[in-house]
Parts: structure tokens; sequence; C-alpha cells
């Protein structure tokens, strides 16, 4: 399993009132899955993703990655976990605007590794493997929106993540450019070996998961899963 996760509770608060996010949520991630999460808007999607990425830490309950209690970890190990082992792709595509695509992706190689070079090759191939080497110069705002969201996937899977969060990657995108990045996905899932969880609204795109959970006040109500 890559991730373990037991009694999982996130509570929110806020002036005098508490928002159970998260509430008593248990669920296992096998290495290697596609898994789709749907639900109701408010249900607990993106506070589970962003607990999964360590973004966030839950009010109590477990969370083991590779068998490793995460939650108990100092800060700084887990923005390591972070950088090392997780990449992020979120709805609206938060690409720099004033760089271009290969330098949107290459700001992120330039974290680790030092050398110029090497970063823009690495940036070119994930380009092209997203279907972009033709536009490698172009701005975010001289992209289509179905391009920009391949940018920010060849950005979050610069690092070789493991397991890869996407919240709604699909939300602002007409039908067509959806499969497009959907596709994309899938392909990093199965030829990479990369962990995918995916927030989805569209019951099109949650079909993609081996595993489909869905939640509803932060409790898990159905989980789906053909991976066993
Ligand atoms: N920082 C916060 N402080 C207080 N309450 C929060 C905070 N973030 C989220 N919430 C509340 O927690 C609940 C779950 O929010 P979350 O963002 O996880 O839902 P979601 O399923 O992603 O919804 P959507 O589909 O609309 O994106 C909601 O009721 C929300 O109002
Ligand atoms: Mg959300």
């Amino acid at each position: 399993m890559l991730i373990q996760i037991k009694n999982l509770i996130k509570t929110y608060q806020r002036h005098n009132e508490n928002i159970n996010a998260i509430d008593n949520l248990s669920l296992d991630i096998p290495k290697g899955s596609f898994v789709t999460i749907t639900g109701a808007s408010g249900s607990g999607k993106t506070t589970l993703l962003l607990i999964l990425g360590g973004l966030l830490r839950p009010t109590s309950g477990k969370m083991k990655y590779n068998g490793k209690e995460l939650n108990l970890q100092k800060e700084s190990e887990m923005a390591t976990f972070r950088s090392n082992h997780v990449g992020f792709v979120m709805q609206s595509f938060a690409l720099i605007p004033y760089l271009t695509a290969i330098e949107n992706i290459s700001i992120a190689l330039n974290v680790k590794e030092k050398n110029k070079e090497k970063n823009r090759k690495r940036a070119l191939e994930l380009l092209d493997w997203v279907g972009l080497a033709d536009r490698t110069t172009h701005y975010p705002k001289e992209l289509s929106a179905g391009q920009q969201q391949r940018v920010a996937i060849a950005r979050a899977l610069a690092n070789n993540p493991y397991l890869l969060l996407a919240d709604e990657p699909t939300g602002n995108l007409d039908p067509k450019l959806s499969e497009e990045i959907l596709e994309v996905l899938k392909e990093v899932n199965l030829k990479q070996g990369t962990t995918v969880v995916m927030v989805t609204h569209s019951p099109m795109a949650a079909e993609y998961g081996d595993t489909k959970i869905q939640l509803k006040d932060g409790k898990l109500i159905i989980n789906d899963d053909n991976t066993k």
C-alpha cells in the first residue's frame, strides 16, 4: 500500500463553529492505482487531497505513506516529502503568467537540480510528452485552456512524483479537452506507475479510476476498488 488512512478527522475551526470536513475516514490507496474522488461541493474532497499531499495536517487519525506515519513528522520532513514524492495539479492552472511554457516547468526543476541545460532538456521532454513540443516559448495567455492544463501537468510531473494529486483538473475544460487531459493522466499512471488521485465532478472522468470513491459530509460512502 502506498497510503493507509485510518479514522482520519479534520475539523476546521472558524469563530465558534467547528466544521468536520473529514469525518472518521479510513481508506487504503494501493501503489500504482488511479483513484477518483467524487462528492457534492463541500463534502471534503479538496481537504482530503491536501492531507494526502502533506499540505494540511489532520486533527486526528493516522496516515501512513509507504508504511511510515506521516503526520508525526516535523514540518521540514513534510516539505521534503512534498518535494520528493508529490505532484499537484489544481483546477486553476496556477502557471506563472510572465514565464513561457518551458520556463514554467524549468522553474520546478531548478529548485533541486542546478544544471540549467539538463533542466531545459527535461522540460522539453515533458512538454513533448504532453503534446506541446511546438508551444515551448508560448506564454500561458497564448495557450488554450487545455494546453495550459497540460503545461500544469508537465510541471507537476517534473520531479517524477510517486503520487500525483489532481483537484478537478478538467473542471474548466470542454469535453474534448477534458478527455485529452484524462488520457495524459491515465498514461502517467500506466506508463510511469505513478499513483494518481483525482477529484472530479464529472461521472465520465470518474470512470477513469480503477478505484472510485465518493464522499458525503466528510465520510466515505462508496469505495469501489477494482484493483483487488
Ligand atoms: N480553511 C477552512 N476553514 C474553515 N472551513 C473550511 C476551510 N476549508 C474548507 N472548509 C469547509 O470544509 C468543508 C469541506 O471543504 P472542501 O474544500 O474540502 O470541499 P470540496 O468537497 O472540495 O468542495 P468543492 O467541490 O466545492 O471544491 C466545507 O464545508 C468548507 O466550507
Ligand atoms: Mg474542492
